[in-house]
């Protein structure tokens, strides 16, 4: 095997926070201190590098703080690090600080950060993929996803209470940007009348159909991702087209979802893939992500890492037969 001894890793997390990046935090650390790595987090992602904001990081420190959500190294979205200008400040802060080695924990964006440093800045770099949102290839789990769904589903468990009450229509918008992911889970697990997804074209003429007959005996619950075209206000102005009688409401989760204490599966993979991180850089890869295929380990070069749009036809098939 090809090892390279790497003594400084340079870590931070970047993008929208998700549930499971502190877990993955402390397993680089615990995984370094094992081969005598140094490990540095960059504050606030990107920004972090660019000014030179760093920590040193310490597992029995991070230990405390493996069952939060959000990330204890911070994030954040940097405008600064598309410019040419920032990512050379950013190769400042690697030079000066000897790191040797970088591990982003974010998702497709993040990566693309890492692809445009890479043409200045030769240390190998490997990626986490961190999003509630699901939507990268070369894993089956993103980081953060499955507590995300799991606090979407107890939220409307909770709305479901009500509607059924009241014998109200609720649309219940879920994140995932433009990915239906978190709807499609979230949908299934909450008994959903109807689930609409950006991925999907003929969802809202099977909800149309379903909501014409329905007679206001019970409840009727939508669950729609944020990226749907239609969204929210449309399908609620649609539904009472076709039935003008129904007494309707939405309820956007939002943020909600990004927060809360990881699940087991998101500590899980947090661990697997904070481990495994540090592992590949000592074996001397680079530039790609890490990731669990059918619960394998897998590696993924960043070119090759993309937006996953697709939903399998098998969820295709759920979506049907429980939206139908
Ligand atoms: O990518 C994660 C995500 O939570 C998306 O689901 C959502 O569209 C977006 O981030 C919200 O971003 P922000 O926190 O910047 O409003």
């Amino acid at each position: 095997m090809n090892t390279i001894k790497i003594k400084h890793i340079g870590v931070f997390t970047s993008g929208g926070d998700s549930p499971g990046m502190n877990a993955a935090l402390y397993a680089i650390a615990k995984s370094a201190e094992a081969k005598s790595i140094k490990t540095s987090g960059f504050r606030k992602g990107y920004e972090g590098l660019i000014d030179g904001d760093l920590i040193s990081l310490k597992s029995h420190e991070l230990q405390k703080s493996l069952h939060q959500g959000g990330t204890v190294l911070k994030t954040a979205r940097s405008k600064r690090f598309l410019e040419l200008e920032g990512r050379k400040k950013a190769l400042q802060t690697i030079k000066a600080n000897n790191v040797d080695a970088l591990i982003a924990i974010g998702g497709d964006g993040t990566f693309k950060g890492l692809l445009a440093f890479s043409e200045i800045c030769d240390i190998p770099f490997i990626g986490i993929p961190g999003t509630i949102d699901n939507d990268i290839s070369g894993t089956d789990y993103t980081l953060g996803f499955d507590s995300a769904v799991n606090t979407a589903i107890e939220n409307i468990d909770k709305i479901r209470d009500t509607a059924e009450s009241h014998n109200r229509v609720f649309i219940v918008e879920v994140m995932g940007r433009d990915s239906g992911y978190i709807a499609i889970h979230s949908g299934l697990m909450v008994g959903a009348d109807a689930i609409l997804i950006p991925e999907s074209g003929k969802d809202f003429i099977y909800l149309l159909d379903k909501v014409k007959n329905y007679d206001s005996e019970d409840a009727f619950l939508v669950v729609v991702s944020e990226g749907d075209e239609i969204g929210a206000e449309l399908v609620s102005s649609k539904i009472k087209e076709v039935n003008p009688d129904v007494d309707l409401r939405i309820t956007k989760l939002g943020h909600v979802q990004r927060g809360g204490n990881p699940s087991a599966l998101d500590r899980m993979l947090g661990i697997r893939l904070g481990v495994a991180s540090v592992n590949v850089l000592s074996e001397g890869k680079k530039n790609a992500m890490v990731g669990i295929l059918n619960n394998q380990l897998h590696l993924t070069p960043f070119k090759e890492v993309v937006k996953q749009h697709q939903v399998n036809t098998e969820l295709y098939e759920l979506l049907e037969l429980f939206g139908k």
